[in-house]
């Protein structure tokens, strides 16, 4: 595009602030704003910004949805507690699902993750296990331990595909982690990369806003931008030539993610579901998990930062909370679905608004750090195509077994971050060896009480750490740790245990 038709394009918009600088530009950053701008239709942008506005003032009357929510209702509900005497059948389908190369996963990885404060990809980080392996690294073994679990119950080698969603801000840093850890023992063209795409900031008055002369400040347009660049990029049309009939869908950022969990995929293909959330209890009512609910009588999760406090402290005859289906962003889907949300109902989905400090350049060519919100970013939520679905089923897990977000800095305050995350695969790891027939031991010999999990923000857990190429749940590990006794810290990778032990042999 030439910077006269831009310009037409951009007046028509009234957005034609945006090139106020270009005699100012060097010829380097002229191109790269033309590159940015190239495929960009502004009447479009005007038509998100408008109904993202009309939903949030009306989202902004909040009664109104309170009024309407009901909580899960019990028939769509399992659970791995409740139901126990079903998980072994579920969890055998799913194996077969994956044996038979129907299962793959997808990884939602575009976030910026401004909370946590880096400026590399989430699933770079390394919360400081002993192992030092990366949140990707966990996830790919997980993987790899999975397809290996399948061969072993069903004969036949299977592989389950990794689709990982970036961003513009996150794709060539991730690609190139991959890269330099040769994909982590998957093969290269089963890990498919991605990328969602990016709109501008606005001013509330619609305008986009400028984060240099030459620079719109752009940002992911949220994980629900997952649908469109299904399209975009042809990924269902690689499942499909794969056989792939049902996605698992997840956050980069939870340690404890079961990637392609067999129970979850067996339950929600035994319910005949063609969507599915998995939860765990919300337990505190400002805790920043949204909830899976119905308003209106369609299934949506009321994101934590659209429902208000009286109605998320709101508790049911038994004392707990009224809405307390935490949803942990672990999706499954048919394949089937996501098509049909491609073809169909994307368009439809309307974008969030959240309103934020956003630095940007004023009409003086100044830099403005805002002290209070100047704006907004528009997003779209994976979990809005709940509504499409024809049969919609929730999953319910235990928490201290499946999920420990990583979403904040150590410095910034005492939850959901890199120690949490670190203590909470610790405190699971050392379950398993309990119930796998190991103990610990102190350093006078005398066996530690059983009793793993923490009771408090400070206590510190055994140090324990099993490689997903070891376990992928718990299972198999009475060969390394049964009747045996352990001294902290603990490791087992595939190379055996790594420590001393005092009763029995060591592999
Ligand atoms: C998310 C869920 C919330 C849930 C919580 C559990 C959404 C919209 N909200 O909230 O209901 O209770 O996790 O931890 O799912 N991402 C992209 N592209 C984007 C933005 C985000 O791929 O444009 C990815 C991130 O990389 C991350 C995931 O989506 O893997 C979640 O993003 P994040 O912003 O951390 O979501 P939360 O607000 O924590």
């Amino acid at each position: 595009m030439d910077v006269e038709t831009l310009r037409r394009s951009l007046a028509e918009a009234g957005q034609s602030h945006v090139l106020q600088f270009w005699d100012e530009l060097s010829e380097a950053q002229r191109s790269h704003l033309l590159e940015e701008l190239q495929d960009f239709s502004f009447q479009e942008l005007n038509g998100f910004f408008h109904r993202a506005m009309a939903a949030f003032s009306v989202s902004s009357t909040q009664e109104k949805v309170d009024a309407r929510m009901e909580a899960v209702p019990r028939e769509v509900l399992g659970s791995v507690t409740r139901d126990q005497e079903q998980l072994t059948d579920w969890e055998a389908q799913g194996y077969t699902h994956i044996a038979y190369g129907k299962v793959a996963v997808l990884l939602l990885a575009g976030g910026q993750g401004t909370r946590l404060g880096v400026k590399y990809p989430k699933g770079m980080y390394d919360v400081g296990l002993p192992s030092r392996k990366s949140l990707f690294q966990i996830q790919a073994e997980r993987i790899l331990k999975l397809q290996k679990l399948a061969k072993e119950k069903h004969g036949k080698d299977c592989i389950i595909p990794w689709y990982i969603m970036t961003s513009g801000r996150t794709m060539e840093s991730t690609r190139e982690f991959f890269q330099k850890r040769r994909y982590f023992g998957l093969n290269e063209e089963d890990v498919v990369l991605f990328q969602q795409g990016m709109l501008p900031a606005m001013s509330f008055d619609g305008k986009i806003l400028m984060e240099e002369k030459g620079k719109l400040s752009m940002a992911p347009d949220g994980n629900g931008g997952l649908y469109r660049a299904l399209g975009a990029h042809g990924v269902l049309k690689d499942m499909e030539a794969r056989g792939i009939e049902y996605i698992h869908v997840y956050c980069v950022d939870n340690i404890l993610v079961k990637v392609a969990d067999p129970v979850f995929i067996g339950f929600c293909v035994a319910k005949e579901a063609d969507c599915g959330a998995k939860v765990v209890e919300k337990m505190n009512p400002t805790e920043p998990v949204g909830v899976v609910c119905r308003v209106d009588g369609v299934y949506q999760v009321v994101e934590y930062s659209e429902i208000t406090l009286p109605t998320a402290q709101k508790r049911s005859a038994d004392g707990r909370l009224m809405y307390n289906a935490g949803n942990i962003a672990n999706h499954f889907f048919t394949r089937k679905f996501l098509q049909q949300v491609v073809d169909v109902h994307e368009p439809q989905l309307q974008h969030h608004v959240a309103v934020k400090k956003i630095p940007h350049v004023d009409t003086q060519g100044s830099l403005i750090h805002p002290d209070k919100p100047n704006g907004m970013k528009m997003e779209k939520f994976v979990f809005d195509i709940f509504q499409f679905a024809k049969k919609f089923v929730v999953f319910e897990v235990l928490r201290e077994e499946e999920f420990s977000p990583l979403k904040n800095a150590d410095s910034q305050n005492g939850k959901d971050n890199p120690t949490t995350a670190r203590h909470a695969l610790m405190s699971l790891h050392h379950c398993w060896v309990l119930n796998s027939g190991g103990h610990f031991v102190d350093e006078n010999g005398t066996r530690i009480p059983a009793i793993p999990l923490m009771k408090e923000a400070g206590d510190l857990p055994i140090q324990c750490e099993i490689s997903p190429l070891v376990s992928y749940a718990g299972e198999g590990l009475k060969s390394y740790v049964q009747n045996m006794e352990f001294h902290a810290p603990l490791t087992i990778d595939e190379s055996g245990v790594q420590q001393l032990v005092r009763n029995g042999t060591c592999h």
